[in-house]
């Protein structure tokens, strides 16, 4: 063998084993993108799986796009974000959470929450440090945690607490090593919402144990009760709490990718420098097309909320009637029936349904182990796709 060969191949198989990091080679693949990788390749598919709202995002914020392009607004900004949208920004969470922010430097603008939460953890933690975060969750959490050097600790809630969080079980998962608390509610999948005196007690748990709060509010406008404060808003929270938004939900911007986080000036700041050696800014374009949304977009949004209230009533309705209980979701655009009665695991049941009755729904696992024996229906989809999804879910349970 020539020896530039033999180096080749010995090179080759040395490396292998440690070309990914480990860390990131140790990461579980997403279940929600194995399953749709399936979903994908068939027909006739009614889906319930997917996390996004069905609406295009309202004219008027396309237009403002289309008119910040006409002027050439295609340039960096800088590495906070437009001035102009941040205080927007901070007057709406002002206005709509209770707590005053300064646009200088308690907000940051973000390539949606996704980099907010990427960018904050990666700010806090330093290796091993142990966040506390709560399961059935979006898929991202513990990942984020993991590929920041964190340690992800899970608290699980119970449809019977409604799927809010049991202070008492937060209590108990804190440690010596615990940096943060990361909560998200209304919650993705389980639509589950949090009460002011649950909220008030975690508020209590973080100040005395010096934790910092990262809250992802990303579905807050779609609540479908009473708004609780954010626990940003209690008392002696702010300085210790990382208010995470975005446009992805509330005004059907996911493709925009824009979202911000508000906190005290040394996190913010803290943010800023991961931020501006990684991402720079946000797009300009969707920076310009936020701040038409925050100022004229209430209108629209609400009708959007309008007919999500109307699928959840629809939904929850038909899921109870054919026998699959569900906790009535809050807020979100999200269900989580129970099916653990039927005796197929939530990934057997996920499978069957698609493949005998072409209906996509994920497993509730995708969102944690104690997801088990529970599926997540979306309904941000149309009322008459749900009808058929309905149809054809009951018509399956009967032929189990
Ligand atoms: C709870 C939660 N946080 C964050 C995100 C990501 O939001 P963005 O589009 O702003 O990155 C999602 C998306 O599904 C989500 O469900």
């Amino acid at each position: 063998m020539f020896f530039w060969m033999k180096k080749k191949t010995m090179s080759a198989s040395r490396s292998s084993p440690d070309r990914i990091a480990r860390h990131i080679a140790a990461l579980p693949r997403s279940g929600i993108r194995d399953f749709f990788d399936l979903v994908s390749a068939m027909e006739d598919v009614v889906s319930l799986g997917i996390g996004e709202p069905d609406f295009v995002t309202p004219w008027h914020i396309r237009e403002a796009t289309i008119y910040a392009l006409d002027r050439g607004h295609t340039s960096y900004t800088s590495n906070l974000g437009l001035l102009s949208l941040r205080r927007a920004v901070c007057e709406y969470v002002a206005g709509d959470f209770g707590v005053q922010y300064s646009p200088e430097n308690e907000c940051i603008i973000t390539v949606g929450v996704s980099e907010a939460l990427d960018v904050i953890l990666r700010a806090l933690l330093n290796p091993g440090d142990e966040v506390v975060y709560h399961e059935p969750c979006y898929v991202s959490y513990a990942p984020g945690i993991r590929m920041t050097h964190g340690v992800p600790v899970a608290v699980s809630t119970r449809e019977s607490d409604g799927f809010a969080l049991d202070p008492a079980a937060l209590a108990r998962a804190i440690t010596p090593r615990t940096k943060a608390l990361l909560v998200n509610f209304p919650n993705n999948p389980t639509g589950a919402n949090l009460s002011q005196e649950a909220k008030q007690a975690i508020a209590g748990l973080a100040i005395e144990n010096d934790l910092v709060v990262i809250t992802d509010e990303i579905y807050s406008e779609l609540t479908y009760g009473a708004r609780s404060p954010s626990l940003a808003a209690l008392p002696g929270m702010k300085d210790r709490t990382v208010f995470l938004h975005g446009f992805s939900k509330a005004y059907a911007m996911t493709g925009y990718r824009i979202g911000y986080a508000c906190g005290p000036p040394d996190l913010i700041e803290a943010m800023m420098k991961v931020h501006q050696y990684t991402m720079l800014c946000a797009s300009r374009l969707a920076q310009e097309a936020a701040v038409e949304a925050l100022r004229n977009g209430r209108r629209e949004m609400e009708k959007m909320r309008t007919e999500y209230r109307q699928r959840r009533n629809v939904i929850v309705r038909r899921l109870n009637e054919m026998g699959l209980p569900c906790v009535p979701p809050e807020g979100a655009f999200y269900v989580f029936p129970r099916v653990r009665e039927t005796g197929l695991s939530s990934h057997e049941f996920a499978m069957r349904l698609l493949a005998e009755k072409q209906v996509a729904v994920v497993p509730g696992t995708a969102f944690g182990a104690c997801g088990e024996g529970y599926i997540r229906c979306s309904y941000a989809t149309a009322l008459d796709e749900i009808e058929v999804a309905m149809d054809r879910l009951r018509d399956f349970l009967a032929g189990l």
